[in-house]
């Protein structure tokens, strides 16, 4: 499925303030994670998401960032000390063909895969990695953006989450964003 990987200008492109006001991570998030959960966010780039998710899990929680590229990476890292907020992180390079998350293995309440999944060569490896790495009852949150994603393809995205041990919980939506929330 995978044939293009976001360039890092593209990364500085998704801190743009103005996403809030379509993806505000607040809004997304605040169901479903709370302080002292541990949250995944494979694909995190330089970290739309990831400061807000640090924010809402505080100082007893943690986020584990996991990303392929390290120019995403480094950026990541200069904002989440500026924000004073770098110890509620843990940022690892992942390699393409495996997260190599297995010291995480049922620990993870909350995992957030957003816009990410249509640029991963194996989603079927993929998503076993984080079904081992979820909970019992932890959630997948996962986001695919309209413009790259068909509805096929989204459809065979979740048909490999729910392969790996994932149920739905939500039916997905299918005119905006592709997005839809399962459980472990
Ligand atoms: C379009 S960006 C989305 C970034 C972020 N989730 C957001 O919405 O702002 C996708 C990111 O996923 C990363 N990525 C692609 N394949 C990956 C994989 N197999 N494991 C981890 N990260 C991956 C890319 O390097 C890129 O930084």
């Amino acid at each position: 499925m995978a044939d293009h990987v976001c360039p890092p200008w593209v990364g500085y492109l998704l801190l743009n303030p103005l996403r809030k006001l379509t993806e505000s991570p607040r809004k997304l998030f605040s169901p479903f994670v709370r302080e002292d959960m541990v949250v995944l966010e494979p694909g995190c780039a330089m970290g739309f998401f990831t400061l807000p998710l640090a924010r809402m899990v505080g100082p007893t929680g943690k986020v584990v960032a996991l990303d392929t590229q390290p120019k995403m990476l480094s950026v990541l890292e200069r904002r989440a000390r500026r924000a004073g907020i770098r110890d509620l992180l843990d940022i690892r390079e992942v390699g393409t063909k495996g997260l190599g998350i297995d010291d995480l293995s049922g620990r993870v309440d909350f995992c957030a895969v957003i816009h990410v999944a249509h640029e991963v060569s194996d989603q079927t490896a993929f998503f076993a990695d984080l079904a081992r790495a979820q909970k019992p009852g932890g959630r997948l949150l996962i986001i695919e953006p309209k413009g790259h994603v068909s509805t096929s393809d989204f459809a065979r995205t979740l048909a490999c989450a729910e392969e790996a041990g994932f149920r739905p919980e939500t039916s997905p939506v299918i005119n905006g964003d592709r997005r839809a929330l399962l459980v472990r």
